[in-house]
């Protein structure tokens, strides 16, 4: 059994970014620049934009930070968003979801300009990406497909299973693994699904984006699959200094029985998130 390395694999892959940065700063003159918005204090998006500017910073890009109070109003965000629009030092925009509920967070990405959208969540890249044309790649799901790539799997044939119909993650991981230059079988498993367990036993890889903690379990797996587990779920820990301990959405522990190789959590999918929305803002900055 093989633990997929997801800080290895973005470490290397940042050390490409990094060295793209300082080509385009050197042959070019542009520094590619990222706005990060966070409106809000929900510590676990605190923590996943900290990480997402720091990132930014290492790889020798301008990191915009724009904290914003839970009380901000969907115009006022709105109106940001387009001021980062026509803003030429600025490559890529992100507002970190979800956004407080008295805003519409459609609202909000809509008003995201498409060459803007390195998160690919506007309508204008899901749309391009459903029917194979250049667009930003939504972060997470590519790279999902990276990690799979890096276990040393060729997924052209294999029955890939998604667990979550998300459209941040399920519903596009889908589509990029059924891709003819992928070529996977793809089954789509969701709440509806009245037993997953039926399709993860003929699954070679398995994607399980839930958000719910063992919702995969060793049982379920067909032996020697590859598990890429995207859930980042806080179990309370009275133990662990920050009072809570990060697990995924598969059980670590029987899962890792039975697979060929798992991502671990954390390690595994979080830092190749980040590194696709570098990639992602040096692509926009180089168009
Ligand atoms: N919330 C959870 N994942 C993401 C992501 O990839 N991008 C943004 N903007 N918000 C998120």
């Amino acid at each position: 059994m093989k633990i997929i390395d997801g800080k290895q694999l973005a470490q290397n892959l940042r050390g490409e970014i990094a060295a793209g940065v300082e080509s385009l700063k050197s042959e070019k003159g542009v520094t590619p620049g990222l706005a990060v918005i966070l409106v809000g204090d929900n510590p676990a998006s605190v923590s996943y934009v900290t990480a997402k500017e720091k990132a930014c910073r290492e790889a020798g890009m301008l990191s915009r930070e724009i904290r914003l109070p839970a009380e901000t109003t969907e115009a006022e965000l709105v109106s940001l968003v387009k001021e980062l629009n026509e803003d030429p030092a600025i490559h890529g925009i992100l507002v970190q979801l979800p956004v407080p509920k008295h805003i519409s967070d459609k609202a909000v990405i809509d008003a995201i300009a498409p060459e803007k959208d390195v998160d690919g969540f506007t309508p204008v890249n899901v749309g391009r990406m459903m029917i194979g044309e250049r667009c930003f790649l939504p972060c997470t799901p590519h790279g999902i497909i990276k990690l799979i790539e890096f276990s040393g799997m060729d997924l052209k044939g294999k029955h890939a299973v998604v667990i979550g119909r998300s459209n941040i993650v399920g519903k596009p991981v889908a589509a990029l693994l059924s891709r003819k230059e992928t070529n996977a079988t793809v089954t789509l498993c969701h709440t509806g699904t009245p037993d997953i367990s039926k399709f993860t036993r003929e699954a070679d890889v398995v994607v399980v984006a839930a958000g719910r903690p063992n919702t995969l379990t060793g049982d379920m797996l067909k032996p020697g699959a590859v598990v890429i587990d995207v859930g980042v779920n806080r179990i309370p820990d009275a133990t662990k200094p920050k009072g809570f301990r990060l697990v995924g959405d598969a059980d670590f522990d029987s899962c890792s029985k039975v697979a060929g190789a798992i991502t671990p959590v954390p390690g595994g999918v979080g830092p190749m998130t980040i590194t696709m929305l570098l990639w992602n803002t040096l692509e926009s900055a180089r168009r």
